[in-house]
């Protein structure tokens, strides 16, 4: 059953397997994908963590778009939210959490559903988006599963070469030399705009790498715009943007400030990332200037060990360490219940999507089962205390 209270941000509910409201099981979960910086249509097909698992936790599923994303948009139309930086300005991740709140608790008040534990979840902008929501508002969600979620790419806590090592870690078996080969060739080729056949051919060889890492094109094309502040030389400069793109660029240029460069131990030409050239990018892009410190300073991340062991709980890091963005993720268990799961060949989100029985590895149906059984105690944990203070 599909329904929706509020036109801003969109949502889906799915009561199906759910217990609770005015169901038998009283308090039953409430499991909730929180939206990334994409429209949340597309989504609800490929993160089959929630409809997988929704029979076994009697769980009502949720789905919350990000605002300014798909049908969530505000000032009445896309042309207006995205004018310039005064409407723009409520597009970012505090008011994108608050968003998650706000309708969660609503749904609580609404359906019966005060004492239903919430379980987060989100990938990658979006699993930093349920970690900063576990750590803001406890008193919502009782957990977080956050996927693939690079948290500490802020500031200088991760190198700023971390996510191209991995990507040359990943070629080195296959085509680290023929990539380090073509610099020449393709500056050769980049300098005549007339003759692009071959840089395409690369171009796509390196998409269809992305592919089969899960990794969709689109997406590290919308970072490379982002990194590089629009400043990028494209030799085939594409036609339509996405809206993600778009939208993601203003992320970036506002407060996502995520410093991923290039020294001389990759296998790409060294680019060191220039916060100075990319402030001057984004200056010329909206009048504003991004805000490199922020997401450290509202959300931290720097000492997360030793800050967060004393002071959150239940939170699930899950990183693929074959995902460039794994490098910026956090790979350590930091306490009892804020704990990291890594796997050796696993991809950017892999988990949260779609479970297939005859084509999954072992290793990623062992992670999810044992995501699962990590999120089932946290949840009977809180049945006892709720239990004990009733
Ligand atoms: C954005 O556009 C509106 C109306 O066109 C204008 O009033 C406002 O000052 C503009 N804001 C900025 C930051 O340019
Ligand atoms: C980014 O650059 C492209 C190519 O120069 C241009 O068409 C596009 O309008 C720019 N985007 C923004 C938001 O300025
Ligand atoms: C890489 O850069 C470092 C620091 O700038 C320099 O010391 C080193 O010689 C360089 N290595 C190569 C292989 O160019
Ligand atoms: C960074 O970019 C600025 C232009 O915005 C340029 O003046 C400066 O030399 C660059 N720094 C480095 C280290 O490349
Ligand atoms: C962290 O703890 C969990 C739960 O005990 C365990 O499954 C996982 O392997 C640990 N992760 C690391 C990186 O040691
Ligand atoms: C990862 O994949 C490689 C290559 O397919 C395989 O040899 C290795 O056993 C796998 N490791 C794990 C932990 O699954
Ligand atoms: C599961 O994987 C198999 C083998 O790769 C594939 O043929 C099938 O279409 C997949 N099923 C779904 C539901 O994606």
């Amino acid at each position: 059953m599909h329904s929706s209270i509020a036109s801003f941000p969109w949502l889906l509910y799915i009561f199906t397997c759910w217990g609770g409201g005015a169901g038998a099981d009283a308090n039953a979960p409430i499991i909730a994908y929180l939206g990334a910086e994409e429209p949340l249509d597309g989504d609800i097909s490929v993160i089959g963590f929630l409809t997988d698992n929704a029979a076994r936790f009697n769980a009502l599923l949720v789905y919350i778009e990000h605002r300014y994303c798909g049908k969530s948009i505000p000032f009445g139309s896309r042309e207006e939210a995205l004018k310039n930086a005064s409407t723009l300005g409520y597009f970012n991740s505090a008011q994108a959490v608050t968003d998650y709140a706000e309708i969660l608790l609503y749904i609580k008040e609404n359906f019966n559903a005060r004492h239903s534990p919430v379980i987060v979840i989100g990938g990658s902008y979006g699993g930093m988006l349920a970690t900063w929501f576990r750590l803001k508002y406890p008193h919502v969600a009782l957990g977080a599963l956050a996927s693939s979620a690079p948290i500490l790419y802020f500031d200088d806590i991760t190198p700023q070469n971390g996510y191209y090592s991995i990507v040359t870690r990943e070629a080195s078996e296959t085509c680290y030399e023929t990539i380090m080969k073509s610099w020449a060739e393709i500056e050769k080729v980049a300098s005549k705009p007339d003759d692009s056949y071959e840089l395409e051919d690369f171009l796509e060889s390196m998409y269809a790498n992305a592919a089969q890492y899960n990794q969709p094109p689109n997406k590290i094309f919308a970072g490379v715009v982002a990194h590089e502040g629009n400043m990028s030389c494209y030799v085939n400069p594409p036609t339509i943007e996405t809206e993600t793109t778009v939208g993601w660029r203003w992320q970036t240029c506002s407060e996502m400030v995520i410093p991923i460069g290039t020294d001389n131990t990759t296998m790409f030409q060294p680019a060191p990332f220039n916060l100075s050239s990319f402030i001057d990018g984004c200056e010329s892009l909206y009048g504003v200037s991004p805000r490199p410190h922020w997401v450290t300073t509202y959300y931290g991340g720097y000492d997360i060990k030793l800050i967060l062991q004393r002071f959150a709980s239940n939170i699930i890091f899950s990183n693929g360490l074959r995902d460039p963005y794994s490098s910026g993720g956090v790979l350590e268990n930091i306490s009892d219940s804020v704990v990291a799961i890594p796997t050796i060949n696993g991809s950017h989100c892999l988990d949260i999507l779609r479970a297939n029985q005859s084509s999954d590895p072992d290793w990623l149906v062992t992670q999810r089962e044992t995501e699962i059984e990590i999120i089932e105690g946290w949840i009977s944990k809180y049945y006892a205390d709720l239990k004990a203070i009733k």
